[in-house]
């Protein structure tokens, strides 16, 4: 695998799902497989699950991770090419991903998206440029609008969760939910999951947003679209929960009508849902405590398994 960037880049999602799960049955099984070997990680912006899960994931492949924070602590890079550097950056990414390329084996990125220059965001212009000028493997640790490793992490999070809950013998039903937030968000965590799940196609796969939050139909052509949040829920078996603001106008938090946060009386016609949320969450904002501390929440159990989806997407981009 020569990148990780978007579901395009598996050829068999079911395959990947397994060997994740086998990752997680045997941690240490192919700890001689990135001996000598080295993953950058690259910080545009901030993170916690997706730093430490890498970087275990790595060491469990034997391999050394070493994390830069290039947006903290870095050198201010420049992307665009034949830029005159006469502001405040400092350093061209065509100087200084060859570099990167010189000391790692895969160089890992999350680079959050403008949410001003749609353009811009959608051609994935700066993960790109990395992939264009470091000559070696790069994973996407969430780009500018889509987060692969989280989607992955999903489904194998609702694989895991079908497998142990013999009583769903159909096609589980999913509902990709809105939620509020104070702030305009990335689409990205929305569009991956999207797209990872109409990818898959083990899923009765529903989106349910207020109406100027529709997110391209690149990503979303496959799933059905419900704009009543009540209607949209009835026998859900998962229900992933995530704001995100407009795709047009472009970053922006239209007005919506309704009380779009979950709560546990918005549960009762489900198939006894189980929630999730790629986290960091915003309680009482995005999702209620009664839900987060509730054993519907499957969130902790999510975000552990982000260490399995790191680890079969670094072993397939190291192995020979
Ligand atoms: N879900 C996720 O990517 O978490 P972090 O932003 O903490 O890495």
């Amino acid at each position: 695998m020569k990148q990780f960037i978007s579901s395009h880049d598996v050829s068999n999602i079911p395959a990947l799902i397994d060997q994740a799960l086998a990752y997680k049955a045997s941690p240490r099984k192919d700890e001689q497989l990135g001996k000598h070997k080295r993953i950058g990680c690259l910080f545009l912006n901030p993170s916690m699950r997706t730093r430490l899960s890498t970087q275990v994931a790595a060491q469990q492949l034997g391999m050394e991770a070493i994390v830069f924070n290039v947006g903290s602590e870095g050198w201010a890079l420049e992307f665009e090419d034949g830029a005159i550097m006469n502001g405040t950056t400092v350093e061209h990414v065509k100087d200084a991903a060859p570099i990167m390329g010189q000391y790692f084996d895969v160089l890992a990125i999350r680079t959050f998206p403008s949410l001003k220059d749609r353009e811009a965001d959608y051609s994935e212009f700066i993960i790109r440029q990395f992939i264009k000028y470091a000559g070696i493997p790069v994973l996407s640790l969430e780009s500018a609008t889509l987060h692969p490793l989280q989607s992955l992490t999903d489904l194998i999070t609702i694989k895991e969760k079908m497998n142990a809950d013999q009583s769903i013998s159909r096609k589980p039903k999913v509902v990709l939910t809105w939620a509020p937030h104070v702030k305009p968000l990335p689409q990205c965590v929305a569009n991956s999951f999207a797209q990872w799940v109409n990818a898959w196609g083990h899923a009765e796969f529903v989106i349910t947003h207020p109406k100027g939050y529709e997110l391209h139909d690149a990503y979303t052509n496959g799933a059905s679209i419900i704009y009543n949040q009540e209607e949209a829920l009835k026998n859900a078996d998962f229900i992933y929960v995530k704001n995100w603001s407009a795709y047009e106008p472009y970053g922006t938090m239209p007005e919506f009508e309704g009380d779009w946060m979950l709560t546990l009386e918005k549960l009762k016609d489900t198939n006894n849902a189980k929630v999730m949320h790629c986290l960091p969450v915003r309680r009482n904002i995005e999702l209620s405590d009664e839900i987060l501390d509730s054993p519907h929440s499957i969130v902790t159990h999510q975000a552990a398994n982000r260490v399995w989806a790191a680890q079969a997407v670094i072993s397939n981009m190291i192995c020979k």
